[in-house]
């Protein structure tokens, strides 16, 4: 049995065309169904919906083989022990610094103040601003990381942007690019060698359907 795990939303819709290309088909609509272990055209071959977050955990630790997670949270939780083949170019975005639209981010890091800075992406934001040279007391939120410059939690924000609608229909502006973003694949490196001949047309099939 190969495992896939994916987590709902835009990881799971964007996955489905490379996952026909391999001429795998998920049997099961998860908007649909609340069941967490979807059967697909192929008898060996099923997906397990997981949040993003615990995609990497389940790879590395064999409860699937392989897995679609970005690269944001792959930086964030670690990838010790998984293969990352894969830049599958899908779900892309960027991790971007925003703040208010009244708050002068320029004038703030030139004085050398200490910015309070609330996200999701602790690990990404201390490394981006230790490379700075801006000192930060980062707040750890799980969600809502737009809500924190306007509640006077925080002076900053890190946070992924896609469109921009969100951060504009909250009055924040997007002050410094971190990174780009996109999901990888990734696999559990003794299920590679184990089930090889089943896993490695997958990653070539996955690997030619990718659009640059
Ligand atoms: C992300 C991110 C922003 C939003 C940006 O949230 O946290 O809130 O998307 O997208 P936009 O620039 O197109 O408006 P997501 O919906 O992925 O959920 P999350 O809050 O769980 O991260």
């Amino acid at each position: 049995m190969i495992t896939l795990a994916l987590s709902k939303g835009r990881i799971f819709e964007e996955t489905l065309p490379l996952l026909k290309a391999a001429g795998i088909e998920v049997l099961e609509d998860p908007e649909k169904s609340r069941k967490l272990i979807l059967p697909t055209n192929q008898a060996d071959v099923r997906v397990v919906l997981v949040r993003a977050s615990d995609v990497p955990t389940y790879v590395q630790y064999g409860g699937a083989d392989l897995g679609v997670v970005g690269k944001d949270t792959l930086l964030e939780t670690g990838h010790q022990g998984l293969y990352v083949p894969l830049d599958l170019n899908i779900s892309r975005c960027r991790i971007s610094v925003a703040v208010r639209n009244d708050f002068d981010y320029a004038a703030a890091v030139k004085q050398g103040a200490r910015l309070r800075v609330a996200t999701k992406y602790v690990a990404i934001a201390r490394e981006f601003f230790a490379s700075k040279g801006v000192h930060v007391d980062l707040i750890k939120l799980y969600g809502s990381m737009e809500l924190a410059p306007l509640t006077g939690l925080a002076d900053a924000i890190v946070d992924l942007v896609s469109t921009g609608n969100t951060l504009k229909a909250n009055n924040l502006i997007e002050v410094e690019k971190i990174m780009e973003i996109s999901a990888r694949l990734v696999v559990n490196q003794a299920s590679l060698k184990l089930k090889q001949a089943r896993i490695r047309p997958m990653i070539d099939a996955f690997a030619q359907a990718v659009t640059p």
